[in-house]
């Protein structure tokens, strides 16, 4: 399996991106790895970046490397924001937000970060801030469609975040375990 390219952007350990854009891969499900290299493929999920990564591989070749990234050891980073963010933060991760209509985080994502590999719900923690903060705003603004099979649910918990919200959860998940 040809993995150096992916090293090139996303790092020799799978969880060091040439800056905070790349996602970390490493320790990431391995269904849901599988799911969106597919996607990546057929272009159903557009990264410019990407394209000609994938071409002409199998999807045991895809199976191969998502297998490969999710047996990888994650990284977790630390935190910067002060108390009163990781608070709000860490009770808007837990509890969700009844009157905003924001869902608890951890029900899909669990408490620690880790998602919930079987349904293919992703690993959140120790992934980039900068990756976090983008997906979570192109959710809310129907950028990011890849929650489709799953209902739109991802598009749902992010729709009522505000910005602060997002820069705050993100450097939460950062150190989350
Ligand atoms: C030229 C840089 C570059 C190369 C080479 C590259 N990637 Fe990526 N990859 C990216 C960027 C940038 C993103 C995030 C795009 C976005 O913000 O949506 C990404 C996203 C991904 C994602 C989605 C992660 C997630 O959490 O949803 C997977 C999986 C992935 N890459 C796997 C690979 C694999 C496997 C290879 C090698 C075959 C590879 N990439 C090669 C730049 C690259
Ligand atoms: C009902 C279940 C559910 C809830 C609640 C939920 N998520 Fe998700 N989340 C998902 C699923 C499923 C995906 C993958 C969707 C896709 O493939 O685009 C996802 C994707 C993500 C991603 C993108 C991961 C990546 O590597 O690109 C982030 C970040 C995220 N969720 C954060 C959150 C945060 C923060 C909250 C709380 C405000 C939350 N989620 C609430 C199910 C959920």
């Amino acid at each position: 399996m040809q993995t150096a390219p992916c090293a090139a952007c996303h790092g020799q350990d799978g969880a060091t991106g040439l800056d905070g854009t790349y996602p970390a891969l490493a320790g990431q499900n391995e269904r849901y790895l599988l799911r969106h290299l597919k996607m990546i493929q057929s272009g159903a999920r557009n990264i410019p970046l990407m394209a000609g990564q994938l071409n002409g591989k199998t999807e045991q070749d895809l199976a191969d490397l998502a297998a490969y990234y999710a047996s990888l050891p994650g990284k977790l980073g630390q935190a910067q924001g002060d108390d009163a963010s990781i608070a709000r933060a860490t009770a808007l991760y837990r509890g969700g937000n009844l009157e905003k209509k924001v869902p608890a985080c951890s029900a899909c994502h669990s408490p620690t970060g880790g998602g919930n590999a079987p349904a293919g719900f992703p690993r959140v923690s120790g992934q980039s801030v900068e990756y976090t903060v983008a997906q979570l705003t192109a959710y809310r603004e129907g950028v990011r469609k890849t929650d489709d099979d799953y209902g739109g649910m991802m598009r749902g918990a992010a729709a009522a975040l505000n910005d602060t919200e997002i820069k705050a959860l993100a450097d939460y998940l950062l150190g989350v375990h």
